[in-house]
């Protein structure tokens, strides 16, 4: 089969080979003896695999290793029992080896792909919506009527914010740094839509009558003290992760004078292991879809052989939406 490895830790344009490889065995990693094997369409591009051509993500596997954490395509075979049967369309989490013709995923990441949604967009549903999701509702608790404050809401862990967002009935209101960002934003639903380099904080505060109920925020960096500010009393901010670079840090005299929270929402580390909260965001995810609310924005498509390329619109900051890689026609 053709698949993307990564050769070397020397960056997005130098660390990547296309390779003829021998197929994957149905089994995974996380199901030892045990997994689905899928013929790959679409592969989802996201940070961690601009992070691991460094080096840098927590997980490192030895090298060459071919990197792509989800997919979007067709079943080939499944472990009995597993609810999928050959030839349904599914976007599975695999965590690793999405670049390529076939991959193996864990049954209890792999979930039905509706016709409305083609298999690009599957590559752009399991991560960011599962995490959307995570952050919004089960670590935010976002309620109907809240408002949300979106940073990086142009990205893939964004639109999908925004979008499970106006989903579960709140108010949203997003962060960018462009006039191309604002257009993305707003196709995701946004209600208001800010600039990161404006008065984004006080306009927040006017936008939602004193002060956000909740902060997703993928992005970290020096807006976090502007991100605590924007809270309302019993505010909560939750932090998803740092593409501003560095990892913020808490003064928390702030958590204490205001009554607010700050949480974590690390959606692998916490459902990865858990198959029946997985499938509790996933039916969740469903009702979504059914009700119009989700549908993964696929920003730039990149044939296989050009993931370099796709590395380095996300590590150049100029990806929105999904960044996807065509791996076979349909
Ligand atoms: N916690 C979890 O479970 C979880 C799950 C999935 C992803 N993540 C993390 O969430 C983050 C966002 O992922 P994503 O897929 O949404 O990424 P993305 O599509 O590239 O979007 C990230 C956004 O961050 C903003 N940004 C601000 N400063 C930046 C900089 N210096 N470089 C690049 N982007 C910058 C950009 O928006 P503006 O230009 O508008 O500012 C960009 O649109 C990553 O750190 C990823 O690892 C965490």
């Amino acid at each position: 089969m053709r698949a993307v490895q990564i050769v070397e830790l020397t960056g997005p344009d130098s660390a990547l080979r296309l390779a003829g490889l021998p197929e994957p065995e149905p089994s995974h990693m996380l199901t030892p003896g045990s997994g689905v094997l899928l013929d790959v369409y679409a592969a989802g591009v996201s940070f961690p695999e601009v992070l691991q051509t460094r080096g840098e993500y927590q997980l490192k596997p030895p090298l060459p290793f071919v990197p792509g954490s989800e997919v979007g395509g067709i079943v080939r075979s499944a472990p009995e029992g597993a609810g999928l049967a050959t030839g349904d369309r599914v976007a599975a989490f695999c965590m690793l080896g999405g670049f390529a013709e076939v991959a193996v995923a864990p049954a209890h990441l792999v979930f039905a792909l509706p016709d409305e949604l083609d298999f690009a967009q599957g590559a752009g549903l399991v991560l960011n919506y599962h995490t959307a999701y995570f952050a919004l509702k089960l670590r935010g608790r976002l309620g109907e009527g809240e408002t949300v404050l979106v940073h990086g809401a142009a990205g893939g862990v964004g639109t999908a914010a925004l979008q499970v967002a106006k989903g579960l009935g709140a108010r949203t209101i997003a962060v960018v740094s462009s006039d191309e960002k604002e257009r993305v934003a707003r196709d995701a639903g946004a209600d208001e839509v800010v600039r990161s380099n404006a008065a984004w904080r006080d306009q927040a505060k006017e936008l939602s009558g004193g002060g956000v109920d909740v902060v997703i925020d993928p992005v970290g960096g020096d807006r976090f003290t502007d991100s605590l500010r924007s809270l309302r009393e019993e505010g909560r901010l939750v932090v998803v992760g740092f593409t501003g670079g560095s990892i913020p840090e808490v003064r928390v005299n702030r958590l204490l004078l205001n009554n607010i929270e700050v949480v974590g929402a690390g959606w692998g580390a916490y459902t990865i292991g858990k198959p029946e909260l997985a499938a509790e965001i996933g039916a969740a995810l469903s009702d979504l879809i059914d009700r119009g609310f989700v549908r993964p924005i696929v920003g730039a498509r990149f044939p296989l052989e050009r993931a370099a390329d796709a590395l380095e619109l996300i590590d150049g900051r100029g990806a929105t939406g999904k960044v996807v890689l065509d791996v076979r026609g349909g």
